[in-house]
């Protein structure tokens, strides 16, 4: 029988990658709470039709579906968003507004898989829920912005745009309903000729293409805002007020931007990170309506999520390295008989805090000591017959080779 292999498009972290990916959760969790998010977890699966009732083709071509042996049918989730306003209409409904979660874990979707795009990948996530206004599409725009910074990232855009104002455009233009979302795909691929054919086939006129055309072209600075006339400039003027009030970097305008989910119904954004080639979107977002859907209220809400595997590459690309902590500390017995006496000093360190490992393989010191080094340790703490005659041990400081006997009792405090 051959060697059983992990299911394609899936990873596995070993310790090295899973510390730095930590690394990074930490620093993201840390920007949520400075913003005010509060952490959610949904489940992994969920009825299926909680994704296929407003995910979009897409979404639903990628879905993992399966019957369960009660025969309910089941999905793996392809995004946290619907999930998150399912438990808002189930559990949530009543409290005060706005609501501000964030969420942190994996989706699935039967992609095809290459750099930067797994069938297994992981989002981290915000929703604000319960209210309609640039305020919040400027609060969940300014805390994606210190996300991708606390990656470390400098190459990146936020492109900003309105879905709403472009869906209603295509619709006064005499694209029936259920047609939209075909020309919009067409758009967000910026495929206009085909886009033209598709309009034509519709009976739209040139000048009402051309008019589209020019709208969904309208990409560049902050300055662009000013040749936006009506509702959408005022609305995008004061989202961008709002940002560089809060020192929002790298924004620009650009009404074209389509996204791939069906439920959003104004603002949208993606943050690109160049350097990733053709999956450069490490983030999107905006926002949306979907909890009438799931049988609650009407209810406002925007968000985003950090691709957080592209993320990374994209710091990687950009050079950056995590430097792994390892053990603090190694705990050296030099012979079999000192091992009882070791392991009482290691559970000292361990229960001041102090990350330690003991050898526990019998190994002679010289080797024991190669094996301290290559796993990082700061410290080793030899632990001999003579030493230990008097309560001590030898700390030896691995980066200069200092070394010096230590009784027990000030341990602690020498390696703090
Ligand atoms: P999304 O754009 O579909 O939006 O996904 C968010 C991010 O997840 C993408 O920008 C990308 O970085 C990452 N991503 C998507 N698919 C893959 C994949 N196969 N492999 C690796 N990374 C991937 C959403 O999911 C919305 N729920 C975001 C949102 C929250 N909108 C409002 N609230």
């Amino acid at each position: 029988m051959g060697m059983i292999q992990r299911p394609r498009g899936t990873r596995d972290f070993l310790p090295d990658e899973m510390e730095k990916r930590r690394y990074y959760e930490a620093a993201l969790r840390n920007v949520a709470k400075t913003f005010g998010f509060r952490e959610v977890a949904t489940p992994i699966f969920e009825e299926a039709e909680l994704f296929t009732l407003k995910s979009g083709s897409n979404v639903l071509e990628e879905l993992y579906v399966f019957k369960d042996k009660g025969n309910r049918e089941i999905a793996l989730r392809p995004e946290m968003t619907a999930p998150t306003i399912r438990m808002f209409v189930n559990e949530m409904s009543s409290e005060l507004r706005p609501i501000k979660v964030f969420y942190f874990g994996q989706c699935f979707r039967y992609e095809r898989p290459q750099s930067g795009r797994y069938r297994e990948f992981f989002q981290f996530g915000a929703e604000l829920i319960g209210s309609l206004d640039a305020e919040s599409d400027a609060e969940v725009i300014a805390m994606a912005s210190s996300m991708i910074k606390a990656f470390g990232l400098k190459n990146y855009r936020i492109r900003i745009g309105h879905i709403g104002i472009l869906k209603q455009k295509v619709i006064d233009a005499g694209v029936p309903e259920e047609c939209v979302v075909r020309v919009l795909q067409k758009l967000d691929k910026k495929l206009y000729d085909e886009a033209r054919l598709l309009l034509l086939e519709m009976n739209i006129s040139e000048e009402k293409i051309r008019d589209i055309f020019e709208f969904t072209e309208t990409v560049g600075g902050v300055d662009v805002l000013s040749y936006v006339s009506g509702k959408t400039g005022d609305y995008l003027r004061r989202v961008s007020d709002l940002l560089l009030a809060m020192g929002v970097e790298n924004i620009m305008i650009d009404l074209g931007v389509v996204r791939g989910l069906d439920y959003y119904t104004g603002i949208v954004f993606e943050v690109e990170a160049p350097t990733l080639g053709a999956e450069k979107q490490v983030c999107g977002g905006g926002s949306y309506t979907l909890s009438e859907l799931f049988g609650g209220e009407r209810v406002f809400s925007t968000g985003f999520a950090v691709g957080f595997d592209r993320a990374i590459i994209a710091a990687e690309k950009e050079g950056q390295v995590y430097e792994k902590k390892g053990v603090k500390v190694y705990v050296l017995p030099t012979s079999k008989d000192m091992q009882v006496y070791a392991s009482r000093v290691v559970a000292k360190l361990r229960v001041a805090n102090i990350a330690s490992d003991i050898e526990i393989m019998g190994r002679k010191v010289s080797k024991a000591m190669r094996y301290a080094a290559a796993i990082g340790a700061e410290y080793t703490v030899i632990v001999g017959a003579k030493e230990a005659q008097q309560d001590s041990v030898m700390l030896r400081n691995m980066v200069s080779g200092e070394q010096k006997v230590v009784e027990v009792n000030n341990l602690v405090e020498e390696i703090q």
